[in-house]
């Protein structure tokens, strides 16, 4: 099996990578990554045989996958019958779509449309990893959940590139005829995500001296799943997904977010005193989607995956632990970003 994995050096392509080598030992795996301000090339470190122990399993190519002359030869390599491009790669966060829309134009859209079309060039397997954000958000007292039913009706400028980047693979999938699935999963969580994003972010505040910061009220709710069951799915979807098919990965992991500032501060013993509750709450997201909760039952079914860790307390505890042994991962961004937030924050 050969896999080119874009976006492989982000949160979820690094974990995804680490689970192949793992998993597939004879597995050749080839990052394209352009390396932005979310990746971490010591996520993959050892992998690429740098620094103590390091073995040489994992080739990393860095380069834009926007770039079509990089893109089509790497594709080009890729002939076996379980070979596949595994698209990851994206600009992911909503906070800096709304401040700078442009790169998500670039790399979800751009981006998406040089790989489809390597693919269809050389009739290579995709898979395209997408969110479930493109379906716009819930009511937060209906019973409603996301299906692949649901129509689409994005937020924010991630979303819509998102979205937008769907529509080209459908598309492709029915004109050209190209050998793809689709994935739209909920939030993600676990070790290597970056400390923009608001689980690791208010961990390593704790850990860092800093108050956490919750949006507004903190009424929205997320579907949170740990990161290891997200890409067990994509790899069953790999393997026997049906060609064309769109699945929703997620593992019934509904809080609001003031449950889970709840939860970090409870495992990291932040207590609040009278009339503070340990953390401060800020200035809401603009278009800030009220609730995400996706139905996996077709995928559960059809493809017999299912998530194993279905604990979000004890996947909460793993994590803190993580960001707690790997401060020299996250340490040499922290303050940049949070130099970023407070140039638009305001404590409520
Ligand atoms: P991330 O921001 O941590 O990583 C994205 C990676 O893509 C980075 O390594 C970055 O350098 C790379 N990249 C960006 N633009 C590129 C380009 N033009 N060419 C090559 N590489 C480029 O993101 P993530 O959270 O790991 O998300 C990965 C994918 O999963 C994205 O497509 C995202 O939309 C999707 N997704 C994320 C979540 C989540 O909760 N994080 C949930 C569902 C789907
Ligand atoms: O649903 C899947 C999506 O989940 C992915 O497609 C995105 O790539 C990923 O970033 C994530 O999007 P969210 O916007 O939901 O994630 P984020 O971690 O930015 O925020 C989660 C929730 O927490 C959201 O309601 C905003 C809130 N938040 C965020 C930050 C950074 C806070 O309350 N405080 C914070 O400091």
């Amino acid at each position: 099996m050969r896999l080119v994995v874009t976006g492989g050096a982000g949160f979820i392509g690094a974990n995804f990578v680490r689970t192949v080598v793992r998993e597939y030992p004879s597995a050749h795996v080839t990052v394209l990554d352009s390396l932005t301000y979310a990746a971490n090339r010591a996520s993959l470190a050892d992998l690429l045989g740098e620094g103590p122990g390091g073995t040489a399993r994992v080739d990393l190519v860095e380069a834009d996958c926007a770039d079509a002359a990089v893109t089509d030869q790497l594709v080009a390599e890729l002939s076996g019958p379980g070979d596949a491009v595994v698209h990851f790669a994206a600009e992911s966060h909503n906070d800096n779509s709304l401040a700078t829309p442009w790169p998500f134009v670039h790399s979800n859209i751009v981006g998406t449309y040089t790989v489809l079309e390597a693919c269809r060039r050389h009739d290579v397997r995709l898979h395209h990893v997408s969110t479930d954000e493109v379906y716009g958000d819930l009511e937060l007292d209906e019973e409603a959940k996301f299906t692949p039913a649901t129509a689409y009706n994005p937020s924010s400028p991630y979303s819509a590139t998102k979205a937008g980047a769907d529509m080209l693979v459908r598309a492709w999938v029915r004109s050209f005829g190209l050998r793809a699935t689709i994935s739209n999963c909920s939030n993600n969580y676990g070790p290597y995500q970056h400390v923009e994003k608001f689980i690791p972010r208010q961990i390593t505040n704790i850990l860092d001296g800093r108050r956490p910061r919750l949006y507004g009220s903190g009424a929205n709710v997320r579907d949170w799943i740990h990161v290891d069951d997200h890409n067990s799915a994509v790899l069953r979807i790999l393997a026997d997904g049906e060609l064309g098919r769109t699945y929703l990965i997620g593992a019934d992991g509904e809080q609001s977010n003031l449950q889970v500032m709840q939860t970090i501060c409870e495992l990291m013993d932040v207590t609040g005193t009278d009339g503070d509750p340990g953390f401060d709450h800020v200035t809401d997201r603009p278009g800030h989607d009220l609730r995400y909760a996706i139905d996996a039952s077709a995928t559960r079914e059809e493809l017999g995956w299912a998530p194993r860790h279905t604990d979000l307390r004890a996947g909460l505890q793993q994590t803190v632990d993580w960001y707690t042994a790997n401060r020299d991962w996250w340490e040499p961004v922290k303050a940049r970003v949070e130099a970023r937030y407070a140039s638009t924050e305001k404590v409520l």
